[in-house]
């Protein structure tokens, strides 16, 4: 039967959740039908707004509400974005879901098997920067070649903004009343709570919750090259820092992968070098003239011609022998996207940040979270089986143990 409105449930309904599901609202076509947040002061704030049901468990919320929507979005901590994105994909739901898409790379190829399995339902990543019309013209730009075929690709953030490289803080705080701690922590393990230590937001630098500024903003800044040069998973990877903790990611630290090349390629491997932490290249390696000043987040193809530069909201540049060139920009159209997903529920759009695409990107940017605990030691990825293949304890964060009573079919 075809649909009239398309149902919509939000998971993690505040911080970013807030402005997913608000954006998602602007539909015409949307009704949000549901909120789930483990935080009663953010899932009222949503319920009321949005006047709907709410939970604070979002298993209990596909077991009661399961059969009457249509559609989820997922904007939780990055380690319950594959169970709560999985689950929906089981229950045939359309999932809209933040990145990184997943904590780890065996969730993100799961998610891809699935999603391809239903190739009815519409996935989305929520990197809403893809959908502008400078990035879409920056991957066609790269795609024909404006700097010639790819030697090289580097990107870099500017972030963390948050706690890193720090022992795991000791002792406990009382759990505010608000607050579940133990849905928070989910599939994780269990640990104390710590008031501004991880809710909300606070997470991200914490190996057990989130991947660190490689997690947060490679998703958004690699997108492009990703898109462009069909990139799917490096054949080595290998990341140098020096403060990285058992608990947490490093306060700066250089992955440095080996992608094959392809078509678009002028060898036979792509170097791909990410820094964060306010590490960045030098100009002058880049083929970039010696006093540029490089953005604080941005990434760069250096081909055999030329020098492309895509900034990360910040537009798109080309330097061929160290002097800018105009850009001839293709005609691209503005769109929304998240409107964008949900033309895509309605069968009308493919989604371009698909958990196709998105898993790819994905699984390999979050192996920069399981480079970070081998400082230094360069590690085969097996891309068929999904695999570290030359250290057998670093698997442990290629796919993890669910904590009991968390597990998801298919994960
Ligand atoms: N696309 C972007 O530009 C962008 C920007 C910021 C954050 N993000 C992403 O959004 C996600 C959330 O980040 P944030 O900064 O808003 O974090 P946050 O901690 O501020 O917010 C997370 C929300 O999810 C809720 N939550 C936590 N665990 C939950 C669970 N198990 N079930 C239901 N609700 C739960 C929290 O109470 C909170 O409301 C992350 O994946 C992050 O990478 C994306």
């Amino acid at each position: 039967m075809a649909l009239e409105k398309l149902n919509v449930v939000s998971i993690g309904c505040g911080g970013m959740g807030w402005a997913d599901v608000t954006a998602t609202a602007s539909h015409p076509e949307v009704n949000i039908a549901g909120c789930v947040d483990v935080d009663a002061n953010r899932l009222k704030n949503a319920t009321d707004h949005f006047k709907c049901e709410g939970y604070a468990d979002w298993r209990e919320m596909y077991a009661e509400m399961g059969d009457k929507i249509d559609a989820v979005i997922v904007s939780t901590p990055d380690h319950t974005h594959a169970p709560a994105a999985m689950e929906g994909l089981n229950r045939d739901k359309h999932v809209y879901c933040q990145k990184p898409l997943t904590w780890c790379p065996w969730e993100a190829r799961q998610l891809s098997i699935q999603a391809e399995l239903k190739p009815h339902l519409s996935t989305q990543m929520g990197t809403q920067l893809a959908s502008t019309v400078s990035k879409r013209q920056g991957i066609e730009l790269m795609r024909n070649g404006v700097m010639g075929a790819v030697e090289e690709i580097h990107g870099w953030s500017d972030r963390p903004s948050w706690v890193q490289g720090q022992p795991r803080v000791k002792g406990s705080d009382p759990i505010p009343d608000h607050l579940d701690w133990d849905l928070w922590l989910g599939v994780a393990p269990v640990r104390p709570y710590k008031n501004g230590r991880y809710h909300p937001g606070q997470w991200r630098g914490v190996f057990d919750f989130g991947c660190g500024a490689i997690g947060d903003m490679a998703c958004h800044i690699m997108d492009a090259p990703y898109y462009a040069f069909d990139l799917f998973a490096p054949m080595a990877f290998r990341t140098d820092c020096d403060d990285a903790t058992e608990d947490q990611m490093p306060t700066k630290q250089i992955v440095k992968m080996t992608f094959p090349g392809n078509i678009y390629s002028s060898r036979d491997s792509i170097p791909f070098t990410w820094y964060d932490g306010g590490l960045k290249p030098s100009p002058k390696a880049m083929g970039l003239p010696d006093d540029f000043r490089l953005p604080s987040n941005a990434c760069i193809v250096i081909g055999d011609e030329g020098t492309f530069l895509a900034g990360h909201g910040s537009g798109n540049r080309l330097f061929i022998k160290g002097k800018e060139v105009p850009l001839n920009n293709p005609k691209i159209e503005d769109r929304n996207h998240w409107h964008h997903w949900v033309d895509g529920c309605f069968g009308r759009v493919e989604t371009m940040t698909n958990f196709g695409f998105a898993a790819r990107l994905t699984e390999s940017m979050v192996l920069g979270a399981v480079g970070a605990r081998f400082p230094g030691e360069t590690l085969v990825w097996d891309t068929k089986n999904v695999r570290v293949t030359n250290k057998m304890e670093a698997n442990a964060f290629v796919r993890r143990k669910y904590r009991k009573g968390f597990e998801v079919e298919n994960l």
